[in-house]
């Protein structure tokens, strides 16, 4: 029962995980890309949109950064919303597509961008320890 939840388990909002490791974020490996203009991007949405952003070390599929986990709401969870990878988040329209859709929701409640969808990515194995929610 939800009133049976309390505080931050029945709040806790949508949140963006973005992967800050050794290779997405980097600007040495991967130029052209505002990797601190984009986090700022994110952090200022969740502040006015009220989803949360935190950084996380490296979530394992380099080869596909940067690297996104949006993780529902505990409402959007409870509705199915499940953890979501995002790869290859590089560009302003990638970061919008992930802001709009954490703004109006996430996982579970609302539908992803169509073109949001052909960047999400299978988590490796293991991820879930990782990501630190399933
Ligand atoms: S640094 Fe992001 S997946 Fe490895």
């Amino acid at each position: 029962m939800d009133h049976a939840l309390i505080g931050g388990a029945r709040q806790r909002p949508c949140t963006l995980v973005a992967c800050r490791g050794c290779c997405c974020g980097d600007p040495r490996k991967h130029p052209g890309t505002d990797h601190v203009g984009q986090l700022d991007r994110l952090r200022a949405a969740a502040a006015e949109h009220g989803f949360q952003v935190r950084t996380t070390d490296c979530l394992g599929p380099c080869d596909q950064a940067n690297v996104i986990v949006v993780q529902p709401s505990a409402v959007g969870r409870r509705a199915g919303g499940r953890a979501t990878w995002v790869g290859f988040a590089m560009d302003d329209d990638c970061t919008e597509e992930i802001v709009g859709w954490a703004a109006a929701g996430g996982p579970g409640l609302a539908e992803p961008p169509v073109t949001l969808e052909l960047q999400f990515i299978r988590p490796p194995r293991g991820a879930r320890a990782r990501t630190g929610r399933r």
